[in-house]
């Protein structure tokens, strides 16, 4: 009861978020916790459908879907403008989990691919997570969370996914160089690095190659969306003021290093 008082506390304000899978999953438990959600993607339609099914069971909490290309910094900086003139302040918690595969052996992958991954998963982890930051600063909140969605495949590569590898290791690098710089400001950045967790991602992924990776994971099964959202709602409270810079590992144990 008091840690959900704790972080009823920390998310009473605004999350942005994007979404689905594993980020509708984080929506639903932010709602749950009592914060205002703000869900942002880039495809509307998966944003209403988000915020339709988000709970307004406490008192003030204001959910809102809006359109965002994480790519584009003009696109970002008119999303946090857009919050900011509806909730008068700036988000206290961003989770960036906008992600995309443009799966390739290396021997095959086209430029063109591997610079779209690396704009969507890690260009628009730094957008976000600078004007994010910017926006808190600016506003003189002297506390605020920022969650970047990375990937085990960033540790530890994987067959065909090297642009999508690159970009989950450079989310790592990008959080932790920003915990160092923004802990004075009372900023904390954390990565969650999910495994194989089923969503409309992995449904990509063929059942072969699934059914293998399962059968090594120590846990004994594939990662549930709740299962990521539940380390994001840890992350985003007062639970875990003393841990910024860290990446958590959400895999059932899977290549533990
Ligand atoms: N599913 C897994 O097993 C797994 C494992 C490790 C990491 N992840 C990461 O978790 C995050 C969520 O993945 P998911 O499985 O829920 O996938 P998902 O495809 O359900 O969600 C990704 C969302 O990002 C949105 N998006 C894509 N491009 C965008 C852009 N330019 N701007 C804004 N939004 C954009 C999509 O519309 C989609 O709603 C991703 O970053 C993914 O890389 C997933």
């Amino acid at each position: 009861m008091i840690s959900l008082c704790g972080i009823v506390l920390v998310l009473r304000r605004v999350s942005v978020i994007s979404l689905c899978g594993i980020v509708r999953s984080v929506c639903q438990r932010f709602a749950r916790d009592g914060a205002s959600v703000v869900v942002a993607d880039i495809s509307e339609d998966s944003a209403n459908e988000t915020l339709g099914i988000l709970s307004h069971d406490l008192q003030g909490q204001e959910h809102a879907a809006l359109c965002v290309d994480v790519s584009s910094r003009q696109s970002v900086e008119q999303l946090i403008t857009l919050i900011q003139l509806q909730y008068f302040h700036p988000p206290c918690v961003c989770v960036s989990s906008a992600g995309i595969t443009l799966d390739e052996f290396l021997l095959k992958l086209e430029e063109e691919a591997f610079d779209r991954v690396l704009r969507v998963n890690l260009k628009g982890s730094f957008l976000l997570t600078q004007a994010v930051s910017r926006a808190l600063v600016a506003s003189g909140s002297s506390k605020g969370v920022i969650i970047n969605v990375g990937s085990i495949v960033g540790k530890v590569g994987n067959l065909g996914q090297a642009n999508y590898a690159a970009s989950k290791a450079g989310v790592e690098g990008l959080t932790k160089s920003a915990a160092k710089e923004l802990g004075r400001f009372g900023i904390r950045c954390n990565t969650v690095l999910p495994g194989f967790i089923a969503t409309p991602m992995t449904a990509k992924v063929p059942k072969r190659v699934l059914d293998k990776f399962e059968g090594m994971v120590p846990l004994g099964r594939l990662g549930e969306p709740a299962d990521v959202a539940d380390v994001c709602s840890f992350l985003a409270s007062d639970e875990s003021r003393y841990i910024t810079g860290a990446s958590i590992e959400v895999t059932g144990g899977l290549f533990m290093g």
